[in-house]
Formats: C-alpha cells, structure tokens, sequence
C-alpha cells in the first residue's frame, strides 16, 4: 500500500471512529476531551457531530485552522506533563468521549506519552464513557470495542470505560 493510500486510511478510521464514539455516548452525559488539536481537523469533526457538548483540547501549541480554535476556557495550553495532571481544575465533570491523536514518531517517547496520558485521563472519564485513539492505549476498566466496518485492527483503538 502507498503512503498515501496509508494515509487515506488512517484519516478515514479517523473519522468513523469518532462517528462510532459519538453514537456510544449518546446515553452518557459529559464533556468531550481532544488531546491533539493540531490542524483542528478532529476538533471541527466533534464539534459537528456533538453540537451540544464542551469540548475540552489539550496542545503544546495553537497551529490549527482559525476557524477551529477553542476558546481560551477550552483550550489546555501548553505540555501534556504539566496541563493534564491539573485538567481536574479546569473540567467539572467526567468526560463522555476522549479522543487521542498524539502519537510520537519515536516509538519509547510514544510508549511512555501513552502510559501517562492514560494514567491521567482515565480519573478525568466518566464510566460507560468512549475513548479513541491513534496509539494503544491501557488503563484498569478500559475495555476494547470492536473497531466499525471496514477500520483494520491496530489502524485506530476504541475503549469502554468500564467500573472496573
Ligand atoms: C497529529 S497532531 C493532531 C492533529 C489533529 N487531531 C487534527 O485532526 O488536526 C498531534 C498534536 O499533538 C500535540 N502534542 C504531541 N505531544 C504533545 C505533548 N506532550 N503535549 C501537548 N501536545 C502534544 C502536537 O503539538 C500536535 O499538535
């Protein structure tokens, strides 16, 4: 497969991932995490899909679209390392939907970035709430889902957060 068709792929697991975790959540009240807003182009997807929720997006950096950047009271600024270990103060309720598009090209930077964000984030997820992301991700109750139709396994990861 060309690196474009690769890309194409990826994009579009991208997308129907977060068309099937706005479904999930429809019976789950809450805010929605973005950890990676980049271009703003998952941003501007999940605020299509999910009008009526907050949505809360964690980058270093704003370089995103200027019709697709948060508010400054939704927008998390600066590192992961120092913003998501303080999110609690900044968002009241459990979060229905997370959605991770971070991944690092290095792959033991990328291994460690998942375990903390996981680490961190799984307090800030209400149960029974979705997560979405580029890299695999574990943390105690997050329990896979199935991929949609037509996503290959390992391409985009779902979880259910789980009581456990
Ligand atoms: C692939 S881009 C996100 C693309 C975006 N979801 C979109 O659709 O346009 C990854 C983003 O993660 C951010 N990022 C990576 N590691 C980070 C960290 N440790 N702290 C904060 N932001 C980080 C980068 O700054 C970058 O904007």
């Amino acid at each position: 497969m060309s690196r474009l068709d690769s890309f194409i792929r990826r994009l579009c697991a991208q997308r129907d991932c977060l068309v099937l975790g706005a479904r999930l959540i429809a019976d789950v009240p809450g805010p929605v995490l973005e950890f990676g807003l980049g271009n703003g182009r998952t941003y501007d997807h999940l605020r299509g899909l999910l009008p009526e929720r907050e949505i809360f997006v964690f980058d270093r950096r704003i370089a995103a679209h200027p019709d697709c950047i948060p508010d400054p009271e939704h927008m998390l600024l600066g590192d992961l390392h120092d913003t998501l270990p303080r999110a609690s103060e900044r968002i009241h309720e459990p979060a229905a939907l997370a959605h991770f598009d971070i991944g690092l090209v290095d792959a033991a930077a990328n291994a460690a970035l998942c375990a903390f964000v996981a680490g961190w984030a799984a307090p800030l997820m209400a149960r029974g709430g979705v997560v979405a992301s580029d890299q695999e991700l574990a943390a105690p109750g997050w329990l896979a889902l199935p991929l949609p139709g037509g996503v290959a396994e390992g391409r985009y990861f779902m979880y259910r957060v789980t009581g456990a």
